[in-house]
């Protein structure tokens, strides 16, 4: 099987660390014999906004549907181009015109990296956070009346599909039915939001009537005190699902927990693979730092492998993951990039370091 991606590296420390995403990608290739096809765009970046008037051209959806996943770096130079442009004429229209109503973090502490949480080591903390992306609490259903009156009144609504809420508990179900410990845990708040959060639970039961889940391991916590009990006792996670504001947290949360945001990936799903899914780091392009050459690039590497485990190239994917976790256990000062305590190590010699381990 042939993977099409379309490659993006966009602005600032997007532009550093995607080659070396890629030239892991491509080494992950090499060594699995995998057929991956990488074609480079120039939207989606400032520099494409100057020269263009616009961050993408007039055919982009159709341009990208030729692809099976875009592997995107970062975008957004707030000094240069209000981010509300940036990112609402870039990222969150391929998010939403691509249906990519899954939202995915792993969060997993790796070796080598301290834990902002007390004791915790590699293995303690190993869960992903599924997040629905296009519905809930994030509509634009509302509004103000009586403004700048005593009567001022604000209102907004959360929308939840029977459609939309079963597609994200059923992916979440079914990632938790793949891992070893088959344990999904729903965030809720169905004693204080009491039309909506409920649904959620109810659909959730619903769901786990029907298919294989007959023995799987759930649980459903209140989202306050899933928060607590993510930073006391992570190791309890394996699965994590929420609406799309409980998700955003959660998403947060989780990978802070494991470390430097340099390394945390991203997916953004569309599981039927009708539209392309997208995969990235979860930080912006960090302009404080970019053109230095030190930006770290193992969240861009680990969204690309990622975006392997995602179409079932599983050997690469588990190489890849292994690849970092070996070059960052070896701690190396002059591997590794500052924001890791590293000393001389750069973009380059992190991400080329992994290049070699996959390479094997
Ligand atoms: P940021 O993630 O770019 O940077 C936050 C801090 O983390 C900075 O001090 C930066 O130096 C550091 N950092 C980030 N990535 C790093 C890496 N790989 N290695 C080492 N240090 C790293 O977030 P910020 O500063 O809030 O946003 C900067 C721009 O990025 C804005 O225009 C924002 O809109 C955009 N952005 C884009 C995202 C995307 O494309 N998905 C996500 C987040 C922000
Ligand atoms: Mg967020």
């Amino acid at each position: 099987k042939k993977l099409r991606i379309a490659v993006i590296p966009g602005d600032g420390i997007g532009k550093e660390v995607m080659p070396l995403g890629v030239s892991c990608l491509k080494a992950a290739a090499l060594k699995f014999d995998l057929s991956l096809e990488f074609t480079e765009f120039d939207f989606a970046s400032c520099d494409y906004y100057f020269k263009h008037g616009d961050m993408l051209p007039k055919d982009w959806k159709s341009i990208l549907l030729g692809y099976d996943a875009i592997y995107f770096g970062a975008v957004g130079m707030p000094d240069l181009v209000p981010d509300h442009v940036t990112l609402w004429g870039s990222l969150l229209k391929f998010r939403r015109e691509f249906d990519q109503y899954i939202s995915l973090r792993p969060c997993r502490l790796m070796p080598g990296v301290p834990s902002p949480l007390r004791n915790k080591k590699p293995g303690d903390i190993d869960f992903w956070v599924v997040r629905e992306n296009t519905e809930g609490e994030y509509s634009s259903i509302g509004g103000k009346m009586f403004e700048n009156t005593d009567r001022e009144v604000v209102c907004q609504e959360t929308i939840m599909t029977r459609i939309g809420v079963d597609r994200v508990l059923r992916y979440a179900l079914n990632l938790a039915n793949s891992r070893p410990k088959r344990h999904l845990t729903s965030a809720t708040k169905s004693n204080g939001i009491s039309i909506t959060m409920p649904y959620w639970d109810e659909r959730l039961k619903a769901l786990t009537k029907e298919g294989n889940y007959a023995d799987l391991n759930i649980d459903k916590f209140h989202i306050d005190i899933l928060t607590a009990w993510m930073v006391l006792k992570p190791e309890q996670f394996d699965v994590v699902v929420g609406s799309n504001l409980f998700g955003d947290i959660l998403s947060d949360l989780g990978p802070a927990c494991t470390g430097t945001i340099g390394i945390a990936p991203s997916g953004n799903i569309n599981p039927e693979g009708r539209f392309p899914s997208l995969f990235e780091p979860v930080h912006g392009s960090a302009p404080d730092i970019y053109g230095k050459g030190i930006a770290n690039p193992v969240g861009m590497i680990w969204a690309g492998q990622m975006m392997l485990e995602h179409f079932g190239f599983k050997d690469a994917a588990l190489a890849m993951l292994k690849a970092i976790e070996e070059v960052l256990a070896k701690g190396e000062p002059h591997i590794l990039t500052p924001d890791m305590g590293g000393s001389t190590g750069t973009t380059k010699t992190l991400g080329a370091a992994i290049e070699r381990n996959i390479l094997g």
